[in-house]
């Protein structure tokens, strides 16, 4: 695998012959942003892959930070994502436009559909994502989107989207974490070559106590959010974890110079108790 910054960071492929780095830094409207956290990520600490969404309100903030850490643009992969307001052909263009134009870039390298749900009244869900995934579709076509994907969606919604696609979603990107570990839903999406990303790899913040992750860092010398990161990334987990202070984001990118032992592996494959940090599972239908 090729590197993606932060220190020795290998590089996922997609199935389109593009690279994601398996490790990226989250941004969110949850929790704040820190600009100054942002420039470290890209100027110290060697990031290279940033995920937001319009959702997180951040776009216009990123551009920003990424002008001024002086990362060239063709060294970045950002991720952004289209919130179910704009769902449809005609807004789900317009809406990449716009995020683009926030971003203050002419093409983003992954773009998502951010829920399966789509709250447009009259027509089916599976109906709307059709149309959406279509748009999505020409904008790869066109670059615009170097790669194209879908987050929070189950086996259900990806094997309804395969019936009304040509192109399938090059990622899906899930909550995944110690505790949220869907095993089944890596393995399909394994099976399709769809990458799986995972996110909120801290059980925003949840597992950073938990005994045994705090058990494990003992024993490696690590910290725990370090162990949690480490184990997704063997897991073969695209991840992106987030934090708004400079010294976190350190620690977070310092996971490439040790090994989770397998037996170790199993143990924290072992917590998986179902729980959602991120959403309320009745959400999804
Ligand atoms: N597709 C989706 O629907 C979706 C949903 C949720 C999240 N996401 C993406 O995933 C990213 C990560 O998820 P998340 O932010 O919800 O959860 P997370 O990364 O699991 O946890 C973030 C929390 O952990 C704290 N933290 C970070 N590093 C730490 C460290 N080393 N030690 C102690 N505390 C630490 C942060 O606080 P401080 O800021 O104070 O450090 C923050 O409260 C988001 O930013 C977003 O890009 C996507």
């Amino acid at each position: 695998m090729a590197c993606g910054g932060a220190d020795g960071c290998p590089v996922v492929p997609l199935r389109n012959g593009r690279g994601v780095p398996v490790l990226g830094l989250g941004t969110s409207h949850r929790g704040g942003y820190s600009h100054d956290a942002v420039v470290h990520a890209l100027r110290q600490c060697g990031i290279r892959h940033i995920d937001t969404a319009k959702r997180y309100g951040c776009e216009s903030l990123l551009q920003k930070a990424i002008k001024e850490s002086g990362v060239k643009r063709e060294d970045l992969w950002i991720t952004t994502k289209l919130w179910h307001s704009d769902y449809g052909y005609e807004n789900t263009k317009k809406a990449c436009m716009e995020s683009c134009e926030r971003l203050g870039v002419e093409y983003l390298d992954l773009y998502l559909i951010h829920w399966p749900d789509t709250h447009v009244p009259g027509k089916s869900n599976q109906e709307v994502r059709a149309e959406t995934w279509r748009a999505m579709e020409e904008l790869y076509e066109k670059g615009v989107c170097r790669s194209i994907g879908v987050s929070n969606f189950l086996i259900s919604h990806l094997e309804q989207l395969q019936e009304d696609c040509a192109v399938t979603p090059h990622v899906n990107q899930v909550e995944y974490h110690p505790f949220q570990r869907p095993q089944e839903l890596v393995d399909y999406c394994r099976s399709r070559e769809i990458v799986f990303e995972g996110y909120c790899p801290l059980a925003k913040g949840e597992a950073l106590t938990h005994p045994s992750i705090v058990q494990l860092a003992k024993k490696y010398g690590r910290t725990p959010a370090q162990i949690c990161i480490r184990w997704s990334i063997q897991n073969g987990i695209v991840t992106i974890p987030k934090s708004t202070r400079a010294e976190r984001i350190q620690e977070n990118c310092k996971v490439f110079d040790f090994t989770i032992t397998q037996d170790d592996v199993e143990i924290l494959n072992g917590m998986h108790d179902g729980r959602h940090v991120s959403w309320d599972p009745s959400l999804i239908v």
